[in-house]
């Protein structure tokens, strides 16, 4: 089975590329960060643990994500292939990623100025309830606070918050950016200019993936 990564600063886009893909491709789209909120949503032990994590903007403990992934890919309906949304995110998860047979993997690197980051995160909307992305200018749902897809609550995300925004920054250059280094090491890394609409930075993304 196929599997891609995504990378890029919080804000760079990983999500909406994702959603893309698969609605396109058909590959399952795994994002930690949605499952990680799917645990808080229902008042797992999980999520009560990752909770203070993300809402400060730090990394949960690698073997609490580490395990729920290694849930998530065992629940048999990866066959076409996946997408991983933040994940890895530290060398330690990289290496229990690498452990994953796959038939192939690619990593795309989305690169996106900090600024740029900044100001979508700043108009972020998201579902509460499956976690699809809006955007309050670019992609708004048709009906102010409701999902199109789910009809779930649409709201800002409370990680968006400006301190946690910039200790997300401090996190990913600091414990990420290593993680890319490793796959670019491993050859399967290829970077695409992330800035632009989220249509010309996709037709970037299809044509490599194609
Ligand atoms: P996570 O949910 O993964 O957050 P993130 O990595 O900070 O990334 P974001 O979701 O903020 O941004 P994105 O790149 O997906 O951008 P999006 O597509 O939404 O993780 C949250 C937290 O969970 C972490 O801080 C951590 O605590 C924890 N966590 C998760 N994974 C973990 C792991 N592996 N290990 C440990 N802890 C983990 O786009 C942003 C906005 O911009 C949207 O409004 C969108 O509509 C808009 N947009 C997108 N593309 C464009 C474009 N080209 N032009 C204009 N607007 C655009």
């Amino acid at each position: 089975m196929k599997r891609f990564i995504l990378f890029g600063a919080p804000g760079s886009g990983k999500g909406t590329m994702g959603e893309l893909i698969q609605r396109d491709f058909g590959y399952a789209k795994i994002s930690t960060g949605d499952i990680l909120r799917a645990e808080i949503e229902r008042g797992s032990a999980d999520g009560l643990r990752a909770r203070s994590f993300m809402e400060d903007g730090g990394l949960v403990p690698d073997e609490l994500v580490i395990e729920l992934v290694r849930q998530r890919l065992e629940r048999g309906d990866l066959d076409g292939g996946y997408v991983m949304d933040g994940y890895p995110r530290t060398l330690v998860q990289a290496e229990a990623l690498t452990a994953v047979p796959s038939e192939s993997e690619r990593a795309i690197f989305l690169e996106v100025s900090e600024a740029e980051a900044i100001r979508r995160l700043q108009a972020r909307l998201t579902c509460r309830e499956c976690g699809a992305i809006y955007h309050r200018e670019n992609k708004p749902p048709r009906q102010a606070g409701v999902c199109d897809v789910c009809g779930g609550a649409v709201e800002p995300r409370a990680d968006d918050a400006a301190a946690a925004v910039r200790r997300r920054f401090r996190v990913y250059a600091r414990r990420t950016l290593p993680v890319i280094r490793y796959y670019e090491h491993r050859q399967v890394l290829a970077r695409v200019d992330g800035n632009g609409t989220a249509a010309s930075v996709y037709e970037r993304i299809r044509e490599l993936i194609s």
